[in-house]
């Protein structure tokens, strides 16, 4: 009777210890070991339900079941300790798999893209250099002489004020466009001269949707005997279809700049709409946008320089980058050049 107890207690022993190692087998985690754990050896597990047999044993034999059981126990601990360093070096194993290959080839570097405004500025200085022009770069702090004097405009014109200006003493200014380039180039070299100056400029503006306080420009200068205005709407024509495709129209308006005389806008055929205007939103419905100022070289720059107007004649343009870019790509606020936005240059490239 009492050996058919303990040998009834060593039998479920032997399943238990079969089916605890089966789960452990199975095990893909340690999730699992712990759900086994708990279901065999823990406090309400299976073993806890062999123990209760020792209390129908007699006396005598229950210290060694109770022996038998704890011996039996130890081993399966044993046991799971083995399986949990093999379940947790597999998890190694396999995250090592999914995300190192070696053989792989990496992600593509990103490379960026050149930023709309400059591709302007590379279009216009790759067209003016074809034609034999040099570009040339000037300082963005000016004395108010070479921004203002020299390009005759008056002490008493309204941009000489502080409101639009940016002063940084009373005889230096963060140039307000490229022309005083003119002036530097023309004292600089004698004629003739033919030169483009691409840069920045600034205004004392309030960023909005049209206006940023630093922009670019660039300025085109051409000097020597027998230049014309023919000359000059020739060359900007040209430049426009570089801009804007073989197909563009360029226009020019009467306007007034101290620096010129005569002077024009320059005015191109919408690149939206080709020039047909209506509803177009680019132009306004004009079928015109306006991307610059030009005009002859007034007398009074040539004498401010030292050179002879009734020598030479020459012609200039002063133009915006932003403005021509956002012209080209439709984009209705300036203010997206300067923000940086991820993959700006490179949906525009
Ligand atoms: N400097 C002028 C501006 O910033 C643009 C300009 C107009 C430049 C006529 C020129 C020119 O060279 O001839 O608005």
């Amino acid at each position: 009777m009492t050996t058919t107890g303990m040998s009834e207690l060593e039998a479920n022993l032997a399943s238990l210890a079969t089916r605890f190692r089966e789960a452990l087998a199975n095990a893909a985690d340690e999730r699992a070991l712990e759900d086994a754990r708990l279901a065999f050896l823990g406090r309400t597990g299976a073993v806890t339900e062999i123990r209760k047999g020792i209390g129908k044993l007699p006396p005598a034999e229950r210290p060694g079941a109770g022996k038998v059981i704890n011996d039996a126990v130890a081993a399966l601990e044993t046991e799971l300790v083995a399986a949990r360093t093999r379940v947790e070096q597999a998890a190694i194993a396999r995250s090592l798999e999914d995300t190192i290959d070696v053989t792989m080839p990496g992600p593509p570097p990103d490379l960026g893209a050149i930023h709309p405004v400059r591709r302007v500025i590379l279009d216009i200085a790759r067209y003016f250099t074809r034609h034999g022009f040099a570009v040339v770069l000037g300082p963005e702090i000016e004395t108010d002489a070479n921004n203002f004097d020299a390009l005759n405009i008056p002490p008493d014109h309204p941009a000489r004020e502080g409101l639009d200006s940016f002063y940084l003493r009373p005889d230096l200014v963060l140039r307000t466009h490229t022309s005083p380039m003119q002036v530097r180039a023309m004292r600089k070299h004698g004629p003739p001269i033919a030169i483009i100056v691409p840069g920045k400029a600034y205004r004392r503006d309030a960023i909005d949707a049209r206006h940023l306080f630093m922009f670019h420009q660039v300025e085109g200068l051409m000097v020597g005997r027998g230049i014309h205005f023919g000359h000059l709407k020739g060359m900007l024509l040209g430049m426009c279809r570089e801009l804007f495709g073989t197909g563009t129209d360029v226009r020019f308006r009467p306007s007034f700049f101290p620096f010129t005389e005569p002077s024009a806008e320059i005015d191109v055929s919408c690149p939206a709409c080709k020039g047909r205007g209506g509803e177009c939103r680019t132009c306004g419905g004009s079928g015109w946008i306006e991307i610059g100022g030009s005009g002859m070289v007034h007398p009074n720059v040539l004498r401010a320089v030292g050179y002879d107007p009734d020598a030479v004649t020459g012609w200039a343009f002063g133009c915006g980058p932003e403005r021509i870019a956002m012209k080209r790509h439709d984009i209705n606020d300036i203010r997206a050049f300067i923000e940086n936005a991820p993959g700006f240059a490179e949906a525009l490239a």
